[in-house]
């Protein structure tokens, strides 16, 4: 009989549980987990053997052979799941008991089970876990919320699985209740906006410029080494180059134009909403894939509209290659100054207290959004933690500044081509309105008067306003 106990327990051991538990054990931490799916503990047993990792087939089994205070990371499927695989725990558990939540949760139901636990006496880490499988086996970004003393418990082995960056683990606590999922949420959104610029670049490159895949997969990875130096920039190179595995060609060209969404990327623009706080690059990736669903609709308006073009039809040299890498940069700094400021207007809002220099420091290793610019974000939000949105930082600006022309001509020929370039266009349009001392909002506050006297100011003299219009 093995009475041996574990320092670490997970629930759900598809590829992402089985990853992040033989990457604790690798890290000298006896690991055990366990899954309703037979296959996948055997899995586990199989991948783990001659390490200190053990596969399990029963919940009861599970808990008791953890060491307590037991440290339990669920990575299930988000939503109603989460809340099942809980509930069983709850009667084999005992008092300050732990149990993460490594799954992309909404908030709300972070909170909810977070206070729910407290009346349990069972201490709740909701925690972001970002980098997919590789990053789940290798070294993630993990982002704990919740209760403090259960972070105390858990940092040293959290602290040794994550990513490290000048060995630095890519890991702290967050902050109190859903802060962690909050966080992993806005992630999420400042992804789903690189991916879809990047994805532009692509379309700009291979219909304004005519570059073959090949080219443009080139490209990439040269402007991979330079200052758009990030992990999607690098596994775009690749998949560009990736030929096709069923008949000749690039796999790239095989793949269907309609990419599907978990929800993380629209809760990150419905919380934005809710706030007041403008996100709209990665609202416009959330859209982009919204519309990309309506694939049978869009051939068929494809052959109704025809766009005249203006201009070449290609265009050939280094000028807009250039022009497309300077529009790139230029909305990838936008892109993470939206989710940045969303972070520091929630972190009032909601109470998180957030400490964005310490988001930005974890987010230069382990995760899908890492990039060498973070480390300019994390400098520029310790030079001043009061910092709220990177446009009023003097080194953004200035990089803005300088890119700011060929973001603007690179989306002149898209236009005149009808490329769409959704996101770039929202990176942009948001830099000009929020770089605008005067906006046109004076008469949509003159409107909002007219038609349903909700009063307005004036620039002259404090106080609100009405006028009987038109007498
Ligand atoms: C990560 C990823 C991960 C997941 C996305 C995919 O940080 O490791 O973000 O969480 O791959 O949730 O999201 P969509 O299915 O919505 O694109």
């Amino acid at each position: 009989m093995n009475h041996q106990l574990y320092d670490f327990g997970m629930i759900g051991l598809g590829v992402m549980g089985r990853n992040f538990l033989l990457n604790v054990a690798d890290d000298g931490f006896a690991a055990l987990g366990t899954d309703i799916n037979e296959d996948s503990v055997k899995a586990l047993n199989e991948e783990g053997e001659g390490m200190n990792v053990k596969g399990v087939g029963t919940q009861k089994e599970f808990v008791s052979l953890l060491s307590k205070p037991r440290k339990i990371m669920l990575l299930v499927p988000a939503g109603k799941i989460v809340d099942k695989v809980i509930e069983g725990l709850l009667p084999l558990l005992d008092k300050d008991d732990i149990i993460i939540d490594g799954g992309n949760s909404h908030y709300d139901d972070t909170n909810r089970r977070y206070e729910y636990l407290k009346t349990k006496n069972i201490r709740f880490l909701g925690t972001g876990v970002s980098g997919g499988a590789e990053g789940a086996r290798r070294g993630p970004s993990i982002m704990p919320g919740g209760d403090k003393s259960a972070w105390d418990d858990v940092r040293s082995i959290l602290e040794t699985v994550a990513a490290k960056v000048d060995g630095d683990p890519c890991v702290t606590y967050i902050g109190e209740s859903s802060s962690g999922h909050y966080v992993k949420m806005v992630h999420n959104g400042i992804e789903y906006g690189l991916m879809q610029l990047i994805a532009e670049a692509y379309d700009v490159l291979k219909r304004v410029g005519g570059k073959s895949n090949a080219e443009i997969g080139n490209l990439f990875t040269k402007w991979n080494e330079g200052r758009l130096n990030s992990f999607l920039m690098e596994i775009s190179a690749e998949i560009m180059k990736q030929p096709d595995d069923k008949k000749s060609g690039d796999l790239i060209d095989a793949i269907l134009d309609k990419a599907k969404q978990k929800g993380t990327g629209k809760w990150t623009s419905q919380t934005s909403m809710d706030l007041g706080v403008p996100v709209p690059t990665i609202d416009s990736a959330v859209a982009m894939r919204g519309i990309s669903s309506f694939k049978p609709f869009r051939e068929q308006l494809s052959e109704t509209f025809t766009i005249p073009h203006k201009g070449e039809v290609t265009i050939k040299g280094e000028g807009l290659e250039n022009d497309v890498e300077a529009a790139l940069y230029f909305s990838f700094i936008v892109c993470y100054a939206q989710g940045m400021h969303l972070l520091a207007e929630a972190s009032e809002e909601l109470k998180y207290d957030l400490d964005l220099e310490g988001i930005a420091r974890i987010w230069r290793g382990g995760c899908i959004i890492r990039a060498t610019l973070l480390e300019q974000i994390r400098k520029a939000y310790s030079a001043d933690s009061g910092l709220k949105n990177m446009l009023g930082n003097e080194q953004f600006a200035g990089s803005l500044q300088s890119t700011r022309n060929a973001a603007a001509e690179v989306l002149r020929l898209s236009v005149e081509r009808g490329v769409s370039t959704m996101c770039l266009s929202s990176a942009l349009q948001y830099f000009d309105a929020m770089r605008s001392a005067r906006l046109p909002l004076n008469l949509v506050q003159g409107q909002r008067d007219n038609f349903g006297s909700h009063t307005y100011e004036r620039i002259d003299e404090a106080g609100t306003f009405h006028t009987e219009w038109g007498k």
